[in-house]
C-alpha cells in the first residue's frame, strides 16, 4: 500500500509500500520519528482516509474499495479512535461527546447510554465533569473525554495516535492501563502511535515507520 500527497504542486510520497497484517486481539505499538508518516497511515488504517495505490482490508472487509459512506459504517458499528488532535464536538458537553458514538450507531437508549457515559467520564477522572463544554476543559482533559468517547461502543479496533501525549505521567498511566484492560478483557485489538518504548514493549508487536517503509521489530 502507497500514500501520496500533493503538497506545492510537487508529489509527496509519504508512505512508499506499506505491507502488514494485524490479527484480532494484538496489541500492536507503532514507533517511527517525527514526520514518518505515523498519523497517515493510522488514518488509512481506520479507513478515514484512502491509499493511493494497494489495497487495505478492515475485519475483512476491503476497505480500500469501498465509499465514503460504506466506511463510516464500519467505522461507526467497529472501531474506536483518540487522535492527536481530538476533535469534540465544541457545542457538546463531555456527556454529550461521550455518547455520540451510541447515537451514530444508532442506539438511542438515553438512559443507558448516559450511565455509560457517566461511568466511563469516571474512568478516565473526570467525575463531576459530565457537563462541561471542550473550552471549559484542559486539554489533557478533552483528551480524557475522546478516550470515554473511543471506549464507549466497545470497539473491535481501536487506533490510538499519542493518546497520551497532553496528558500528566500519572493519568498517563491510567489511560494506558485503560486500554490494555480492553485489549486484555474484551479483545479490543489495540494499535498504538508511541514514542515511548516502555509502552511499545508492553505491545505484542512493534511497527516502525522508516523512510515510507515498515519494519517490524524482532524483540
Ligand atoms: N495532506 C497532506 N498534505 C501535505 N503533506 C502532508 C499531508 N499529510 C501529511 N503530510 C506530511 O506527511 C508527513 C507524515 O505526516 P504524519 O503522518 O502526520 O507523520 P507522523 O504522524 O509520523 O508525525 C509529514 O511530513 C507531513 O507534513
Ligand atoms: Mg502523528
Amino acid at each position: 500500500m502507497t500514500k501520496s500527497v500533493i503538497s506545492n504542486d510537487s508529489e509527496l510520497s509519504i508512505l512508499k509500500g506499506i505491507s502488514f497484517t494485524i490479527n484480532a486481539g494484538e496489541s500492536v505499538a507503532i514507533m517511527g520519528t517525527s514526520g514518518a508518516g505515523k498519523s497517515t497511515l493510522m488514518g488509512l488504517l481506520a479507513g478515514l482516509d484512502q491509499p493511493t495505490s494497494g489495497s487495505i482490508t478492515l475485519l475483512n472487509s476491503t476497505i480500500s474499495e469501498m465509499d465514503d459512506e460504506q466506511r463510516a459504517k464500519i467505522r461507526s458499528e467497529s472501531v474506536g479512535f483518540v487522535f492527536q488532535d481530538f476533535l469534540l464536538i465544541p457545542s457538546l458537553t463531555a456527556l454529550q461527546n461521550v455518547t455520540l458514538p451510541m447515537l451514530l450507531r444508532g442506539n438511542e437508549d438515553e438512559t443507558s447510554n448516559n450511565k455509560k457515559a457517566k461511568q466511563l467520564l469516571q474512568e478516565v477522572g473526570l467525575a463531576g465533569r459530565e457537563t462541561h463544554l471542550p473550552t471549559q476543559l484542559s486539554g489533557g482533559e478533552q483528551q480524557r473525554v475522546a478516550l470515554a468517547r473511543a471506549f464507549i461502543t466497545q470497539p473491535k479496533v481501536l487506533f490510538a495516535d499519542e493518546p497520551t501525549g497532553n496528558l500528566d505521567q500519572k493519568t498517563a498511566a491510567h489511560i494506558i492501563e485503560l486500554l490494555f484492560e480492553m485489549n486484555k478483557e474484551q479483545g479490543t485489538t489495540l494499535i498504538l502511535v508511541t514514542h515511548d518504548a516502555n509502552l511499545a514493549k508492553r505491545c505484542q508487536r512493534t511497527l516502525i515507520i522508516n523512510d515510507g517503509q515498515c519494519q517490524e521489530n524482532p524483540c
